[in-house]
């Protein structure tokens, strides 16, 4: 199947509801011309399961017998359970429930208790108004699926689609109705910890995947009971945050935002994702919290979105620190004008946004609409009309088995083969079928809580398997020699002897060396040195000097800089958190069952000095060009070009790859027409019509040269050039996953049109301009040649 991005389509307006928005603001009838008419700068959104009038009926019916008091109490959410954030916020949930000052609950810890809580709000408040319950669930609630930035490496969307329906399943069962979940900032900095909560560094892959999270949580009808409301985080520039520290500050043009940071938004909110949450970093002189321009300017009026809003926690609070609020008063009555509808955890609305009415500090209408995002999305869930949850619902034993085989497809196709060369001959993978003895080796050998992976929902350790576990079920427990050779910080020297031995004992060796799940990778876990933590890299030399085959599994939430590693070590997979059944997954790819098939979503970093390294860069002025391939390059001919003296710019890995156990050879790329009028283009993405319509098919033949079955993930990229803006060297703009026997070829086609031609111009307009192109069909972002099409006006 192709996967384009639909992100400028347009189907149903949505127009009334949002005259009716504009109405409460007091806007009149020009702005609303502005932001739909034929100028307007995006498409407006189209699709949403809350643009239903039989919703605004009720909505409207229960905001006149609504109280201010009681209508701040739906703007306030609390954690109650494990809190993921610093300090509790208020504490007596049950009273507050009753009197109506509580809108949402999030990280409750069972079914029973969100039941509880829900009878107080049904049966003792005032109005009877239900809770939404919220968690974050982001790989996963029980069946704990590969992180997302493996699910992403899988560049499969119906693999991910699957895994968040089985999510909202297992979530609706346990009584969450809404899951903050899909993360899709862009991130080009894997120093930042929370790289592995999105799909990496490319707007459009970001926004396929965006597209099949919503799908699969919020399924056909969030009417129905296993679906859950999505909430599309973080908006917006988080991924960019300064030198990849969390939460710091970031600094992105509005053409950039543009062309990069919103498209996997808008993505998610065109597929329908009823909420969004504005995130904690300073964007652009502004904290995100509180920011005018994307909460409403192009969220509300752009975009026409009629969703709910929610903070990020305390991010509303935290206005005072940034510095642009004094108190929690004037912090609260910032972050709601500016669109805030939600404030999470930090009670400054509950506290303050009353009387900040009252005063005229804050308007009627902007509160009165802040609360009809909130009811809009409670009646859309139907939870008005049924807010509690069967308590039989939720799976207490063991898990179903489709669920399980999920989780392991997921992982098997995340797995991303690095290196693989050989011993003698042969490549290392996949093993023999009877390799001998094998030495398992490393601290994420045989540690089921680990292979969850940060923020886990509710994954449990006892459902995963680990990779010794595996093995051990595949060849026997008598041909495996393990030692865990480290801790993840520390090692004595007594234990890396020992896995030395267990090595030279040993036909061939798996080390399981990375990350510590949650305490190195996820939020508040960047880092500054991108090695491996602790004594590791050392029990990596010690175990290669053995001479023996070494494979070495990489399980990180991030690429991690290993120059050694990648000079010495044979064969190295990027296997990343794959859940629980990394072990199940991991022994198939090791053995052959099946080949690796994942892609590379983020550059691969030679050194930490690159950073922030992306394939879709600017050329700048002065390109080095890519011929010095030597390390480090000091004998380049250039001087006065953008490059390092003492690296190369290009990654270890680039976008976009990943080895495979068969040889792919790809021919030259084609296109059926070499000429494209731009007027036909920008019809399509002022029209309701399909952008297809107007462009070229390229077209490439892909052949698997090797002797085994293969999955490949294929790509399209195009450079434009004589644009008013300067366009990247590479933009992907579809991709395929195809299956091919040994010797067999197949063509691949991608219709390429106004989606992939388009840019923002000057005055950040999307259009297609007269320009040429270059494009290339290949197996990642640095290969091929490039066919040339021309775009006239
Ligand atoms: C902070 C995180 O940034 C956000 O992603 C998460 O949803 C909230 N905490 C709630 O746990």
């Amino acid at each position: 199947m192709l996967w384009d991005s639909g992100q400028r389509r347009c189907r149903l307006s949505i127009r009334v509801a949002f005259l009716l928005t504009l109405a409460s603001f007091g806007l009149s009838g020009p702005v609303f011309a502005q932001a739909s008419g034929s100028n307007s700068h995006a498409a407006a959104l189209t699709h949403s399961p809350l643009t239903d009038p039989a919703i605004e009926k009720r909505v409207d019916a229960l905001m006149k017998q609504m109280t201010l008091e009681e209508k701040v109490g739906q703007l306030a959410q609390y954690s109650s359970g494990a809190p993921t954030g610093p300090s509790a916020g208020n504490a007596d949930y049950p009273s507050m429930i009753g009197r109506g000052e509580v809108g949402s609950l999030f990280n409750l810890d069972s079914v029973r208790a969100a039941n509880q809580y829900q009878h107080i709000a049904v049966e003792k408040s005032r109005l009877h108004i239900p809770l939404l319950f919220g968690l974050d669930v982001i790989h996963g609630f029980r069946t704990t699926f590969p992180v997302p930035l493996a699910l992403a490496s899988t560049w499969d969307p119906s693999i991910v689609e699957k895994a968040a329906r089985i999510a909202a399943q297992e979530s609706s069962a346990a009584g969450v109705r809404w899951v903050f979940s899909p993360m899709v900032d862009v991130a080009r900095d894997p120093r930042w910890g929370r790289i592995v909560e999105g799909a990496g560094e490319d707007p459009y892959l970001g926004s396929v995947m965006a597209r099949a999270y919503v799908r699969g949580y919020q399924g056909k009808s969030l009417r129905n009971k296993e679906s859950v409301a999505a909430c599309v985080k973080h908006f917006v520039g988080y991924g960019a945050a300064e030198a990849g520290r969390d939460y710091n500050t970031a600094e992105i043009s509005e053409h950039t935002l543009r062309e990069v940071y919103f498209p996997p938004f808008y993505a998610a909110l065109s597929e329908g994702s009823v909420s969004l949450m504005s995130s904690f970093n300073t964007l652009n002189g502004l904290p995100a919290t509180a920011n005018p321009f994307t909460l409403t300017q192009i969220l509300r009026k752009e975009w026409e979105f009629p969703g709910l809003v929610v903070s990020d926690w305390t991010s509303v609070g935290e206005l005072v620190p940034h510095g642009i609020a004094l108190d929690g008063a004037m912090a609260a009555r910032k972050a709601i004008t500016a669109g805030v509808d939600m404030d999470m955890v930090s009670d400054s609305y509950h506290q303050h946004l009353a009387d900040l009415v009252k005063s005229g500090k804050v308007s009627q209408p902007r509160l009165d609409e802040a609360v009809r995002n909130v009811l809009r999305v409670k009646f859309a869930l139907g939870l008005f009309e049924d807010p509690f949850t069967d308590e039989s619902r939720e799976v207490h034993g063991a898990l179903p088995k489709e669920r399980v085989e999920h989780a392991r497809l997921a992982a098997e196709r995340s797995f991303v083969l690095l290196k693989n060369s050989g011993a003698g001959s042969r490549p290392i993978l996949p093993l023999a079928g009877d390799p001998g003895t094998i030495a398992v080796i490393g601290p994420l050998a045989d540690d089921a809580n680990n292979m969850l992976g940060p923020w886990s929902g509710r994954g449990r350790p006892e459902d995963a398997v680990t990779l010794k576990t595996a093995l051990e079920q595949r060849v026997g427990a008598g041909k495996i020699r393990y030692a865990k050779g480290a801790e993840f910080q520390t090692a004595s020297d007594a234990e890396i002897q020992k896995a030395v031995e267990a090595a030279q004992g040993a036909d061939v060796v798996v080390l399981a060396l990375g990350e510590e799940a949650a305490a190195q990778s996820g939020e508040a876990a960047s880092r500054a040195y991108l090695n491996l933590p602790g004594r590791q890299e050392e029990l990596l030399e010690k175990v290669t000097a053995t001479g023996k085959p070494v494979v070495l599994l990489l399980f990180s939430g991030r690429p991690l800089t290993l120059p050694w590693a990648f000079e010495h070590v044979p064969t190295i997979v990027a296997a990343w958190f794959p859940g629980i059944q990394a072990g199940p997954a991991l022994v198939r790819v090791l053995f052959g069952d099946v080949a690796p098939s994942g892609k590379l979503v983020v550059s691969w970093p030679r050194t930490i000095g690159q950073i922030p390294i992306y394939y879709n860069a600017l050329n700048t002025g002065r390109p080095a060009g890519d011929t010095d391939l030597t390390h480090p390059p000091t004998n380049s001919p250039e001087k006065f070009v953008s490059r390092y003296i003492d690296e190369q710019n290009s990654p270890l890995f680039p976008f976009g790859y990943g080895l495979s156990y068969s040889s792919l050879e790809y021919s030259q790329t084609r296109v059926d027409s070499s000429k494209l009028s731009a007027v036909g283009m920008n019809e399509t993405l002022r029209a309701v019509a399909s952008d297809k319509s107007a462009g070229a098919t390229a077209s490439a033949m892909v052949k698997n040269t090797g002797n085994r079955a293969v999955d490949e993930v294929v790509q399209v990229y195009v450079r434009l050039t004589g644009t008013s803006m300067e366009e990247p060297v590479r933009k992907l703009v579809g991709f395929k996953r195809i299956s091919l026997a040994p010797g067999e070829s197949q063509t691949v086609s991608f219709p390429l049109g106004a989606d992939a031609f388009s840019l923002w111009d000057m005055e950040n307009h999307l259009r297609v301009e007269a320009s040429h192109v270059q494009v290339w069909i290949s197996p990642d972002s640095s290969r091929g040649l490039p066919v040339a099409l021309e775009i006239v006006e």
